[in-house]
């Protein structure tokens, strides 16, 4: 999707306003009354899903990153004054250096979260641009697919590969969403590290919660 130069000005601008951690949620019980629109990041462990909402708001530290997988341990909530929408920072899925019992237990309560929440715009499924679809993606694509939520998929760590690689990658995503219903056709290219790709990201975040 092309955005025009008005849509991602304004998205620039929204994203430049203080965001502020709103609250980390440990099982549903716990989550804020559904009335804002919710975008929410998921992926793997370590796909760098707490890294890109920080170089989305410029924020460095709001979201709590990491080296270990398994970093983000609850459903993070973030929300800015003018946004009228909440963005989420999901724990990672697939591997994660903690308990097995633990890890199951958030396994479960993102799923009930990504299969239920009636607020939930569009997820952002992020994919280590080194690393590619896997097979634990494809479950949480299908989840999605099965849930009627739609989702874009957005590729991490681009400063990682090299420059001609970037377009396969994209191209080789795409051919593998294109089977799935709730997908958005459109695969997005980012680095945290080097802030490219983010605009666009911007944009489609805003237009997803609007
Ligand atoms: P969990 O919360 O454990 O699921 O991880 P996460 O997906 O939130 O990943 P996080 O943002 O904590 O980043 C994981 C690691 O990847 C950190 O060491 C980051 O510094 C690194 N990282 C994140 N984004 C980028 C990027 O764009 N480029 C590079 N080179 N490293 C990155
Ligand atoms: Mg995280």
């Amino acid at each position: 999707m092309t955005f025009s130069p008005a849509q991602l000005e304004h998205a620039r601008w929204l994203f430049a306003q203080t965001w502020t951690f709103e609250r980390g949620v440990p099982t549903l019980e716990f989550l804020p009354d559904p009335d804002y629109p919710e975008i929410a990041f998921a992926g793997r462990s370590n796909v760098g899903k707490s890294s890109l909402i920080n170089a989305l708001v410029n924020q460095h530290g709001l979201a709590r990153t990491s080296n270990t997988p398994g970093r983000t341990q609850e459903l993070n909530f973030f929300t800015a004054e003018p946004a009228g929408f909440r963005i989420v920072d999901l724990p990672g899925y697939g591997f994660a250096k903690a308990p097995k019992d633990k890890v199951e237990q958030w396994g479960e309560v993102l799923r009930d979260y990504l299969r239920g929440r009636v607020v939930l715009r569009r997820v952002f499924v992020l994919v280590d641009s080194r690393h590619g679809v896997k097979a634990v993606d494809e479950e949480i694509f299908t989840l999605l697919d099965q849930s009627a939520v739609t989702y874009q998929v957005v590729l991490t760590k681009i400063d990682k590969i090299k420059a001609p690689a970037v377009p396969k990658a994209i191209e080789a995503t795409e051919a593998i969403i294109k089977t799935h219903a709730a997908a958005f056709p459109e695969v997005l290219a980012t680095s945290s590290e080097k802030k490219t790709g983010l605009d666009e990201l911007r944009a489609a975040v805003v237009f997803a919660a609007s």
